[in-house]
């Protein structure tokens, strides 16, 4: 996964890539590059490092004129992070220049072919591969660029969006996707190529997502040509007017966009449920649900199927579902569940969540599921993303750009709509009484207020952040509802602050983890009044007499539990089923500062990325 960004059209071409480029940091850090034509020729630059390295590398190495090029942000597949392995990449006569994000599988077999034929590579990447076949292919067949990319493309197997232009032909850009996200921005007299709008939407709000299989000639002073990459077909292209704005993309006035991120769940969660729960109707609205109800209601079960947070988003889901509608349900790892052979059948409903839509074995796990027959319901947050397009019907989580990598407010939205979903269905199904139903309903109205109440513990968490901060090792307890919110907040520390972390469920601590307790232990423990406290409230003792350090996230109020720990971090009292919304905050928020502390770098920690799009 990795960042690509283009522009063709009247203004200097540099500014606006360089800028885009970092917008899309989030898919991939590890290096960048950008080829230009200023009218002459290709002057390109590409470094090891991120787009701030590119960015004093070109400026000191290149002239940056023109109003054509293209830029990248990689996420190393094939070959080491490099300069060399960075992109773009020329072909070898140096006419056409690319930048890729996906994995091309057959690139040895290609290599091998181009090679026999002279071709010689400077990298180790599948890219170069793909601009020599592309070269190859034009050069044989005698074609243009846009027929030599179809042809190209038709030999390889594997993931692409791409973006190529020919140093002959420096009126138009070549793209195509598989797999990969791609959007075009239409402005006046000019074309942005993005893989999300972020690096366009200052200058324009109409946009068209490449479908799989399309590719694109964009031509200056041309309407855009779609065809489809198999057969040749013309598809016509679907202009999308967007929604989002700039600002929803900037950090305000927080230090990361980690922080904004989790200050925003009030609002987020606010906007998830907006308009579709109507507390004085007693009715919940979901377009998605209401189309398709009798699907979920005569659902023999619900499978979940997710990766990284979102899975754990879906184990709250399974508390649930379970608990409110009593539908049975199997939470699955996307990248386990494909290569499973899982037995699914027509009378299952599944229920792929995802934040960026794009998460390739959570689309592979979706594509897999249609296929035996399963009704596939996706929960993502990203408008036209992928997965949004790959599910029968859906839900979004209307978040707001997610940009850090470590995800937040995207997990408490998922745990909204999903918690809508359940009762949604719990109440066709008349599982519980209405004044169950409704006491839920409103109580989730409640929840942004008591979100914000939750964010108010974060100047005690920065006090705690600091005396825990040199810790190698720290353990998460929950119960019930609150054991996927210690995965979660186990995730979130190692993600962003390289401190091992381990969630598990309290009681399960007795059959191993309880060995590794001594007083260098930090042991993070959810304690909330409702679920299982006195349970908890006996771990907490267990871990106390091994004199490990202990952190509870209470209840407001909370008295017993006060005595036996080092630090409480109170939340406001809620209904069971909402906790995870609630004690998740301080968790967040304890990563976060323990990352800062540590000198990391939260919004991009290192090996990972905000979108994998490769398995
Ligand atoms: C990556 C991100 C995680 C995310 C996971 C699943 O690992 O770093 O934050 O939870 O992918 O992503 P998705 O977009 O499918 O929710």
């Amino acid at each position: 996964m990795c960042g690509i960004v283009g522009y063709i059209g009247h203004r200097e071409a540099y500014p606006i890539i360089m800028k885009g480029l970092q917008r899309l940091e989030y898919r991939g850090y590890d290096s960048a590059g950008i080829a230009l034509y200023d009218g002459n020729q290709i002057n390109l630059a590409k470094t090891k490092g991120k787009v701030i390295d590119l960015k004093s590398k070109s400026e000191n190495s290149i002239s940056l004129e023109g109003t054509l090029g293209i830029g990248h942000t990689r996420w190393a597949t094939h070959g080491i992070p490099n300069d060399t392995n960075s992109h773009p990449h020329y072909s070898n006569s140096g006419d056409l220049v690319i930048i890729h994000n996906g994995i091309i599988e057959n690139y040895e077999t290609i290599k091998k072919e181009l090679s026999k034929r002279g071709y010689v590579f400077s990298s180790d990447t599948d890219t170069e591969v793909l601009v020599n076949l592309i070269e190859e292919v034009k050069k044989k067949e005698n074609v243009l660029l846009g027929k030599a990319v179809q042809i190209a493309l038709n030999q390889v197997v594997g993931a692409y969006a791409i973006a190529v232009f020919d140093r002959n032909k420096p009126d138009e850009i070549v793209v195509a996707k598989l797999g990969s996200p791609l959007a075009i921005g239409i402005g006046q007299q000019e074309f942005f190529i993005a893989s999300d709008a972020s690096p366009f939407i200052e200058f324009t709000n109409n946009a068209v997502y490449l479908q799989d299989q399309e590719m694109a000639i964009i031509r200056l002073g041309k309407e855009i040509k779609l065809r489809k990459i198999q057969d040749d077909a013309i598809a016509y292209p679907l202009v999308q007017e967007l929604q989002m704005n700039l600002e929803e993309i900037e950090k305000g006035m927080y230090d990361h966009f980690m922080l904004k991120e989790i200050y925003e769940q009030p609002s987020a969660i606010k906007d998830t449920y907006r308009g579709r729960l109507r507390v004085e109707q007693g009715i919940i609205k979901m377009a998605g649900i209401d189309q398709n109800i009798e699907r979920f209601l005569n659902a023999q079960r619900i499978i979940i199927v997710a990766c990284g947070t979102s899975w754990h988003a879906g184990l709250v889901a399974e508390y649930i579902f379970e608990d409110l509608a009593r539908i049975p349900v199997e939470v699955e790892y996307a990248s386990e569940f494909r290569y499973r052979n899982p037995v699914i059948t027509d009378k299952d409903v599944v229920i792929a969540i995802s934040q960026s839509g794009e998460t390739a074995d959570t689309l592979a796990a979706i594509k897999l599921a249609k296929e035996r027959g399963a009704y596939v319901f996706g929960v993502c947050n990203v408008v036209g993303s992928s997965i949004a397009r790959e599910t029968h019907a859906g839900a979004y989580t209307h978040a707001g750009p997610e940009i850090g990598v470590a995800s937040t407010k995207a997990f408490t939205t998922q745990i909204t709509i999903l918690s809508l979903i359940a009762l949604k269905l719990a109440k066709e199904k008349g599982a519980f009484s209405d004044s169950k139903y409704h006491e839920i309903l409103s109580e989730l109205e409640n929840i942004p207020s008591k979100v914000e109440v939750a964010l108010e513990s974060n100047s005690l968490v920065e006090i705690i952040s600091e005396e825990y901060k040199d810790s190698d090792n720290c353990l998460y307890l929950g119960r019930g509802y609150n054991f996927p919110v210690a995965l979660e907040g186990a995730l979130k520390l190692k993600e962003i602050s390289y401190i091992h972390a381990e969630g598990y469920p309290a009681a399960e601590m007795k059959h191993g983890p309880i060995a590794l307790i001594d007083e260098q232990m930090p042991v993070i423990v959810i304690a909330t009044n409702n679920g299982h406290y006195e349970k908890v409230v006996s771990n907490i003792q267990e871990i106390k007499s091994r004199k490990g350090k202990i952190i509870a996230i209470v209840t407001e109020g909370d008295e017993q539990v006060r005595e036996l720990a080092d630090h409480v971090i109170e939340v406001p009292e809620t209904l069971e089923c909402l906790t995870p919304l609630l004690t998740t905050i301080p968790l967040q928020l304890l990563s976060y500062h323990i990352a800062v502390m540590r000198g990391c770098n939260v919004d991009q920690p290192r090996n990972l990325a905000k979108s994998v799009t490769v398995e």
